[in-house]
């Protein structure tokens, strides 16, 4: 099933998601409708609250469908360490059409349960450590707009503001 994606106004987008506590059928139905939203709006990840879902659960596939091994489901993640620096462009599938540069950690290893519940550790580098930073800001309501500065984040609130009187948003 296809979920609709929330668009960034709505209050779950900035509410911290309960934990993920059931491995079962359901949870494993709810990461399969994930990844097929996630494609279908284009993405390379999707948090649950992007579903209107508030779960600490996301998924990631920064290589597209290229390469099985990159989907990866994360519950409950929890980031254990970050080195370096990398700049870059970041968007989000809840603020369509808006890019920012916003600066991250170049080298991210997280903690999280797969979708058996087994705990496991990943480390990403580029790509996959600014998806990794991304999706767990979700999953604790926090969205990349909130890391810009107040200037470039009101200029957004305003155009954002301004879609939705028009009804485009
Ligand atoms: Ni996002």
């Amino acid at each position: 099933m296809i979920y609709p994606i929330v668009k960034y106004g709505d209050p779950v987008l900035e509410t911290p998601a309960a934990p993920v506590t059931e491995f079962g059928d359901k949870l494993k139905k709810l990461v399969e409708d994930m990844f097929e939203s996630m494609y279908e709006a284009q993405g390379v990840g999707l948090a649950a609250p992007q579903i209107g879902i508030s779960l600490k659960l996301s998924v990631i596939d920064t290589s597209f469908k290229e390469d099985p091994e990159a989907k990866l489901v994360l519950a409950n993640p929890e980031i254990l360490s970050v080195e370096g620096k990398q700049s870059g462009g970041e968007g989000c599938l809840s603020i369509p059409d808006f890019r920012e540069t916003l600066p991250r950690g170049k080298k991210v290893t997280i903690r999280a349960q797969d979708i058996n519940g087994n705990w496991y550790e990943k480390t990403g580098e580029d790509l996959l450590a600014r998806a990794f930073q991304h999706e767990i800001d979700h999953l604790n309501g926090t969205l990349y707009i909130h890391h810009l500065s107040s200037l470039k984040r009101d200029m957004m609130r305003r155009k954002i503001k301004r879609l939705i009187r028009q009804g485009e948003w």
